[in-house]
C-alpha cells in the first residue's frame, strides 16, 4: 500500500513538474498585477490612425528646444532651469545673458532694467547677502572671508573694474570668474536681482571715483 502510495506522489510530481513547461497558448497569461502594463499606446515607428501624415512619432513643434541646447547654449543645468533660469527659452540675451547680439557684453543695464530707487535698493540689500563677504561693503575686496583666509578679491575700484561692460559684471556674477576662483550664483540669484547688483556695484564705483556732477543736489547746495 505505502509502495503505492510514493509513486501515486512520484507521478503527481513529474505531472506537475512537466505542466510548468510553457506549453504555448492563445490565451493571455495571467496577470493579477496589472500595473499599466497593457494600456493604449504607439510603439516608436508605428503608425498612428490619428494623425494625417499616419506618424505616431511626432515631430517636435516649431521653435521647441532641446534641453541639451539650454546647456551648450547658457551653460545651465537642469535644476537651473527649473528654479531661477527657467525662462531661459526667451530670445532676449541682453536681459538673460548680458550680451549684445554680436555676443559681446552689453555696456548699459538692459532696456527692461528700470533703475530706480527701490531696484537699487535691492540690489545694495542683494549685494550684502551674497557679495560683501569676500568683496567688504564698499567693494574694496576687504570683507570678512580677508581676516580667515588668504583669499585674494580684487578691489572694484581699479581702473580695469571700472571698465568692464555692465554685461561682464553680469556674467562673473552668473557664471563666475573667467579663472572660476569665484563661483557664479545663477542658482541662487534670480536674473533680475543680479542686474540690480550690477546696478548697485557700478553705483559703488562712482561712490569713489565720482564727477562733480554727480553730487546730489542736496549734496551740491551744502556745498554751496
Ligand atoms: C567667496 C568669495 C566671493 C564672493 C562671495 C563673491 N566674489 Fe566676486 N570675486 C572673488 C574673487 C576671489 C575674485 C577674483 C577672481 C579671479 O581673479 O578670477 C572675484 C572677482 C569678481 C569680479 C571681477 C571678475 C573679472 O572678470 O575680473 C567681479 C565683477 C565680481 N567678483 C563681482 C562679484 C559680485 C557682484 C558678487 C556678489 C554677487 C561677488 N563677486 C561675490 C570672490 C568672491
Amino acid at each position: 500500500m505505502r509502495h503505492i502510495t510514493r509513486v501515486t506522489l512520484g507521478l503527481l510530481c513529474l505531472s506537475a513538474l512537466l505542466g510548468c513547461r510553457g506549453e504555448p497558448s492563445r490565451k493571455p497569461p495571467v496577470h493579477p498585477n496589472q500595473n499599466m502594463d497593457l494600456q493604449d499606446k504607439y510603439k516608436p515607428q508605428r503608425e498612428s490612425k490619428l494623425f494625417e501624415d499616419k506618424r505616431a512619432m511626432r515631430p517636435p513643434v516649431e521653435g521647441a528646444v532641446g534641453k541639451d541646447f539650454l546647456k551648450v547654449a547658457y551653460g545651465v543645468t537642469k535644476g537651473a532651469v527649473a528654479s531661477h533660469d527657467d525662462r531661459y527659452l526667451q530670445e532676449d540675451d541682453a536681459y538673460w545673458r548680458g550680451l549684445d547680439a554680436a555676443g559681446q557684453p552689453i555696456t548699459a543695464l538692459p532696456a527692461q532694467v528700470k533703475a530706480d530707487e527701490a531696484f537699487m535698493a535691492r540690489g545694495q540689500q542683494r549685494y550684502g547677502i551674497y557679495c560683501t563677504p569676500c568683496h567688504g561693503q564698499t567693494g574694496y575686496g576687504d570683507g570678512v572671508v580677508k581676516t580667515v583666509g588668504k583669499l585674494n578679491v580684487p578691489s572694484y575700484h581699479q581702473d580695469y573694474m571700472r571698465e568692464y561692460a555692465a554685461g561682464h559684471i553680469y556674467g562673473v556674477i552668473s557664471n563666475g570668474s573667467a579663472s572660476q576662483l569665484m563661483k557664479g550664483y545663477k542658482h541662487q540669484i534670480s536674473v533680475e536681482d543680479r542686474w540690480a547688483i550690477v546696478a548697485y556695484v557700478r553705483a559703488l564705483q562712482r561712490s569713489q571715483y565720482g564727477e562733480p556732477g554727480d553730487r546730489a543736489e542736496s549734496t551740491a547746495q551744502e556745498a554751496r
